[in-house]
């Protein structure tokens, strides 16, 4: 990478983790929050998350106060300030196509030229945003898995028109924040989201034919699969909202019955029971 500034757009479960990843990695993180609110939550996440750092001996309590202060006084709501000067943008915003469009198109007036714009997109053709701009060479797909801080893997997407070298530059940063890649084609939900969300899909479905219950369909596949999360709370942490944009966005493109969401899905997201960021989904917090 040319610099040391990154730009984090959206401080929601995702643009919290990468927020903290780059700023443990030492990169100047300048966050675009329009959300009071998420902007709050988040750095409070980003607080704890380091805290524990520190009792595990990994950190020291001043420099966890030097990284909240920089990422508390580098927050703004507007992206002008934010993305000024950036050298690498990462967009972690809902996953809705034209709010990303719009945000691109801005990025790509104020950014510097040498400027690489990602996106944390879990589905959209990332050549869908690199078509809004004028540096479609330098535009591409930083797919994190959540929680950023603990997951190793990270899928860089590459669209028709991304170049070799904003490829080579991005897997040299993303490398840097301790993280493995994998390059991936530009295709609707890439591989994680697409695997991920066909079983998280089939997960619901066999609760609407009522095989079992939530707690039993997620205990039954933890204990025989190893996995450290049932599908029900990986719902709930990944949010509901995602999980049924992933889902459409994968129909709509491929026609794919078996990626329609299930009906469950769609009218917990209409309820507003997005998982644990709403403080209910498939279980509830408080
Ligand atoms: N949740 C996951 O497990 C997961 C995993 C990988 C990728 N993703 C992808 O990451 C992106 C973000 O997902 P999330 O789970 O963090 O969503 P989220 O709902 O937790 O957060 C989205 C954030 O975007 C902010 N926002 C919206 N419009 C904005 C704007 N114009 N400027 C600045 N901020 C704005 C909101 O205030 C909110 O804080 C999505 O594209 C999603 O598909 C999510």
């Amino acid at each position: 990478m040319n610099g040391k500034k990154v730009c984090v757009i959206g401080m929601g479960v995702m643009g919290s983790g990468i927020v903290q990843v780059c700023a443990q990695a030492g990169y100047d993180v300048s966050v675009v929050s329009r959300s009071e609110e998420s902007l709050k939550k988040g750095l409070e996440k980003i607080k704890s998350d380091l805290l524990r750092l520190t009792k595990k001996g990994q950190l020291k309590q001043d420099e966890v106060d030097v990284m909240v202060d920089a990422i508390t006084a580098n927050a703004t709501a507007s992206l002008g300030d934010g993305a000024k000067g950036a050298d690498f943008v990462i967009e972690a915003v809902y996953e809705d196509m034209e709010l990303k469009q719009e945000i691109f198109r801005e990025l790509d007036k104020i950014c510097p030229e040498h400027a690489i714009l990602g996106s944390n997109t879990s589905t959209f053709p990332i050549t869908s945003l690199a078509a809004v701009t004028k540096r479609p060479d330098k535009v591409i797909g930083v797919h994190f898995m959540n929680p950023v801080p603990l997951m190793k893997g990270v899928e860089v997407i590459k669209s028709l028109m991304t170049s070799e070298d904003t490829l080579s530059k991005t897997l040299e940063f993303v490398h840097s924040l301790g993280k493995e890649t994998v390059t991936v084609k530009d295709s609707p939900g890439f591989v994680t989201s697409r695997m991920m969300c066909l079983i998280l899909n089939e997960a619901v479905k066999m609760r609407e034919n009522e095989l079992a219950s939530v707690e039993d369909i997620d205990k039954i596949l933890r204990l025989s699969f190893n996995w450290p999360l049932g599908p029900f709370q990986l719902l709930d942490l990944i949010g509901i909202d995602i999980v049924v944009a992933v889902l459409n966005t994968i129909y709509n493109e491929t026609g794919w019955e078996r990626f329609k969401p299930a009906v469950l899905m769609t009218q917990m997201v209409r309820a507003g029971w997005t998982g644990r960021k709403a403080g209910k989904g498939f279980y509830e917090y408080t």
